[in-house]
């Protein structure tokens, strides 16, 4: 068996290295290619390292099943699907070898011209090094189109960041597939030009270092500067903490006095990292549930420090042209899990952001003030962060939406985003029609972010908001040219709306919860388009159980209603491609949603709508029975009418605090039930 998509097809995976990292990148893949029978063989010299590793990852699958993650027949079978070995010859038919041993150059070059002996000549061939650039490390290769720098997170099997990065030889093809093939397997790749230390390791390693800096100066103890960093970037931990955990003093030591030369001349390994590498001891960080103090004064000199340092850094990175603002704050988001540098400098304000880093490099020589900064400070506008990405496939546009940590969801920067993207495509003689999809496997669009629907404080404010959003689905929907849905993932509320607004919705076959529109259950009534669109699309028999008791349905019900055309197997987005061609050309016809009012039967289906608000239920009656009345056009006015309506109930506001307390599972209180 083999794994066979994007062109490509990876019969085995080889890691090698059993250390800290391997066995839980080889976990990683074993977890999601078991079930296309591609084995992983992890390969390591030291008997005592392969051992290790299999005895953590057996381990880390026992606990899985015993927390209901994976199912105990299946963790075994994750488990068993590795292989440690020191035998290199496993890797024979390995078509894809990810190296993870020391960082040294001298090994990996070693590691490499073993495998060029031993893999097939096609096979991959990756470094996930920390720092060093896919040009040294594979410079003794004839065939560097197949090599390239993958850079996992710790702990790998989990933090779905990875970093991307080609050589200047590196296929493109090649990076293309493996940023499919990563989003395939459940990662958030992002794409990283060539240059030391990536895109996030300046960032990690230089906050330490900026936080170590503080400590030097006396400003705060170890404890304090830990803690504070922490607080002002919302970190889990502090980086002296993060780096007692990891282990990670000698690469950060190295890695900083690189990149002195490689990226700006502040970087580089204060004395007090030195002297700690020497005697190998862990930094005295607080204990477990130990209360650090400081006084404002303190908190304020070390804080304001951290935050040049941290908007420095970050602009210094996107001005190298590695990395763009869109990839970077996702990838300290979901992989750092910070409060990500552009959408804070926003929050803060662009000019005292500037004023930051320029109190920081007054202050410290060799730090760099990017002139986007600059730029950006002087036009007295925020940045403008992008979560929205188009990219041209021949003539069809290819349009993602993509918050991993929201499941994609909706808010105001989406729709804006969606707006100017598809007035573009609208204007664009070289694009015949787009895909709109959702980045990830999970979710197309999880719904409406809560804490925007939350914001709404009049009913005025709640019709003017919906119809703002309705306009961009309006827009989609008259573009003019073929838009088709492909529903990588589930779609809840506003994501189902949005795909209805498109010409045609094509899904990723088997997916068990698949569409729904739960707003009922936050005491609301959708707002998108739900109420009139979907009795339009599937009949009003059909819609009106699906809209009233907020319960989702599969893929197959899906399409067996005629919500959707196509439930796909293997890849998605080529089959919704080909979707828009067949449809531009006259090849397939798509019905139109009806526009004019639809008939409503004289009996419609009895539905149990359960612990649901009855006044809620009311109201998303009239909406749906009023707006049949109409024309669609009218009917999305009334909706968004109706919807302001909701905020006049109490179960509004009952229903959105439960579900922001509890989670979509726990059933609200409503007071009309
Ligand atoms: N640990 C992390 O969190 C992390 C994160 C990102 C990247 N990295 C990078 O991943 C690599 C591995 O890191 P680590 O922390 O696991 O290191 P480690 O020192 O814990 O493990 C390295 C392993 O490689 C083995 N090895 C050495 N030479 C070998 C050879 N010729 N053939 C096969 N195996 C060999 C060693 O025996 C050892 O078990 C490094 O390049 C590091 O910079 C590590």
């Amino acid at each position: 068996m083999a794994f066979t998509m994007f062109g490509r097809t990876i019969r085995k995976i080889g890691v090698i290295g059993s250390g800290n990292i391997g066995p839980d990148i080889g976990l990683h893949f074993s977890q999601n290619l078991y079930s296309f029978g591609v084995p992983v063989v992890v390969v390591d010299i030291l008997q005592a390292a392969l051992d290790a590793g299999s005895k953590k990852t057996e381990s880390k699958m026992v606990k899985a099943a015993e927390r209901g993650i994976f199912k105990k027949e299946e963790a075994d079978t994750i488990f068993k699907n590795m292989l440690f070995t020191a035998d290199y010859g496993k890797l024979a038919d390995a078509d894809f070898v990810i190296e993870a041993a020391f960082e040294r150059m001298d090994v990996k070059h070693k590691i490499f011209d073993q495998c060029q002996v031993t893999c097939p000549k096609t096979a991959i061939f990756a470094s996930n090094s920390s720092h060093m650039v896919p040009e040294e490390i594979f410079q003794k290769r004839e065939d560097k189109g197949r090599c390239l720098v993958i850079h996992y997170f710790f702990p790998a099997e989990r933090n779905v960041l990875v970093e991307v990065v080609p050589g200047k030889d590196t296929d493109p093809g090649l990076t293309e597939y493996l940023m499919k093939f990563y989003e395939y397997i459940g990662k958030a790749p992002i794409k990283v030009k060539s240059r030391y230390g990536y895109a996030v390791d300046p960032i990690f390693e230089g906050l330490f270092l900026a936080t170590v800096l503080t400590v030097e100066k006396g400003l705060a103890s170890i404890k304090q500067a830990d803690a504070i960093a922490s607080k002002t970037l919302g970190m889990g931990v502090g980086p002296f903490t993060a780096h007692n955990l990891a282990g990670g003093n000698p690469i950060t030591q190295h890695g900083l006095s690189e990149m002195n030369t490689k990226i700006m001349p502040w970087y580089r390994s204060p004395k007090i990292l030195d002297d700690q590498v020497k005697s190998g001891k862990p930094w005295e960080t607080a204990g477990k549930g130990e209360v650090v103090e400081y006084s404002p004064e303190i908190y304020e000199a070390v804080s304001n420090r951290i935050m040049g340092a941290y908007f420095g850094m970050a602009c210094e990175i996107v001005e190298s042209g590695i990395t763009n603002i869109g990839d970077l704050e996702m990838a300290l988001d979901v992989g750092l899990v910070m409060v990500p540098p552009f959408g804070m400098m926003n929050r803060v304000g662009v000019k005292k952001a500037l004023e930051l880093v320029e109190a920081y490099a007054k202050e410290n020589s060799g730090f760099k003030i990017a002139e986007t900064l600059k730029k950006q400070a002087a036009l007295g506008q925020p940045w403008k962060i992008p979560v929205v990405f188009r990219e041209d496939k021949g003539d069809v546009a290819l349009v993602k939406i993509r918050r991993p940590k929201v499941l994609n969801a909706l808010n105001e920067n989406v729709f804006e985003q969606l707006r100017e993207i598809f007035i573009n495509i609208q204007k664009d003689p070289k694009i015949q029609g787009a895909v709109l999809t959702g980045f990830g496997t999970r979710a197309f669009v999880s719904g409406a972010d809560i804490g925007m629907l939350a914001s709404q404080k009049t009913p005025e404010e709640a019709e003017a908001f919906c119809l703002k959003s309705q306009g961009v689905l309006n827009m989609i929907e008259n573009l003019g040219k073929p838009i088709v849905c492909a529903m990588n993932g589930l779609a809840f509320g506003g994501g189902n709306e949005m795909a209805m607004a498109c010409t045609a919705r094509i899904a990723k076959k088997g997916q068990k919860i698949f569409v729904s529109q739960p707003e009922p259950r936050l005491g609301i009534i959708p707002g998108n388009g739900g109420t009139q669109r979907l009795p339009r699309l599937v009949g009003m028999e059909k819609a009106w159980p699906m809209l009233r008791n907020a319960n989702p349905i599969s893929s197959a019900q899906a399409k067996e209603i005629g919500l959707i055309q196509e439930e796909v197997e293997g890849d998605l987005i080529e089959v919704a491609i080909n979707w828009v061609k067949k449809i531009g050309s006259g090849e397939v016809r798509v019905p139109m949603i009806k526009k004019d009012p639809i008939p409503i039967p004289s009996k419609l289906p009895e539905v149990d709508i359960g612990h649901l608000s009855r006044k809620i239920d009311f109201l998303l009656q009239r909406a749906v029975l009023e707006g049949a009345k109409m024309t669609l056009e009218e009917g999305l006015k009334l909706e968004a009418k109706i919807f302001g309506e909701c905020l006049l109930t109490q179960d509004m506001k009952i229903g959105i605090e439960n579900f922001m307390k509890n989670g979509p599972r726990v059933n609200a209180n409503f007071v009309h039930n």
